[in-house]
């Protein structure tokens, strides 16, 4: 459903991912886990279409879309959530969630009610304005916001930022609850591989310039937490 093969990006001349190949099944959870600076953000954003690999292959569905702009690679389903949540300050929650609203007759397509079932504090919340929210409402807004589009494939960056161990695991359960129930697609990444662990089933080890060091299971990460300190040298 992603398929990445070999690619390379810059921010200027600064060569970012390099040679980076990773894929995720159709249906699957699977995260990238990597310390501050190794290329996570810039992987979504290179998927995403915002910061586009300068080679290499990026598929969505079997379509080659590198060099395609983000509103293209968002219209077969594709939605991003950024680590800074990027909330309409100005706007309640409701006109938040309605903003990205995508009418569609389609069995199963999302509502605010849908949003607020999985959400209920959305839904005590809705009309509060956007930046009146806590850390862990806004990201519950930004994943809400992001299911209104109706996506097929989710990209996650950092959901577990600025909020407490508590809330985190309460928003892990609920997403991957969600994402099981309606076939979505998730790409996450993190630092924290408890989250990771509660979201995904496999998980590539990022190292310096974005370069995999490892693929493993949930299960073995349960085994061998070791290897992913020495990995994440948390
Ligand atoms: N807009 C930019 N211009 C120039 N360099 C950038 C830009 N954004 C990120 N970088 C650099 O690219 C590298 C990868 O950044 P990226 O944000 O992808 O890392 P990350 O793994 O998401 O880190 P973090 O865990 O801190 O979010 C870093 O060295 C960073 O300093
Ligand atoms: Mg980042």
């Amino acid at each position: 459903m992603i398929r990445l093969e070999n690619i390379d990006t810059y921010y200027g001349t600064s060569h970012v991912i390099q040679g980076l190949s990773l894929h995720v099944e159709a249906g699957a959870a699977v995260s990238i886990l990597g310390r501050n600076g190794v290329g996570k953000t810039t992987t979504l954003r290179s998927i995403m279409g915002l910061t586009p690999p300068k080679a290499g292959k990026v598929f969505i569905n079997g379509l080659p879309v590198r060099g395609w702009p983000p509103h293209r690679i968002a219209g077969l389903g594709v939605a991003y959530v950024p680590a800074e949540r990027h909330i309409f300050p100005d706007l309640t929650v409701e006109e938040n969630l309605k903003l990205a609203e995508a009418r569609s007759d389609q069995p199963g397509a999302w509502t605010l009610e849908r949003v607020y079932e999985y959400f209920p504090v959305l839904g005590e919340r809705r009309r509060s304005g956007g930046t009146k929210l806590s850390g862990g409402e806004q990201q519950m807004l930004a994943i809400g916001r992001a299911l209104m589009g109706n996506p097929s494939i989710m990209l996650l960056d950092e959901p577990s930022q600025g909020l407490s161990p508590i809330l985190v695991a309460k928003v892990a359960q609920i997403v991957s609850e969600l994402c099981k129930e309606h076939g979505i697609t998730l790409l996450l990444v993190e630092q924290n591989f408890r989250i990771a662990l509660a979201m995904a089933g496999r998980h590539y080890l990022m190292g310096t310039k974005s370069k995999i060091q490892g693929e493993v299971s949930s299960a073995e990460i349960i085994k061998d937490q070791e290897l992913i300190k020495r990995t994440l040298a948390v």
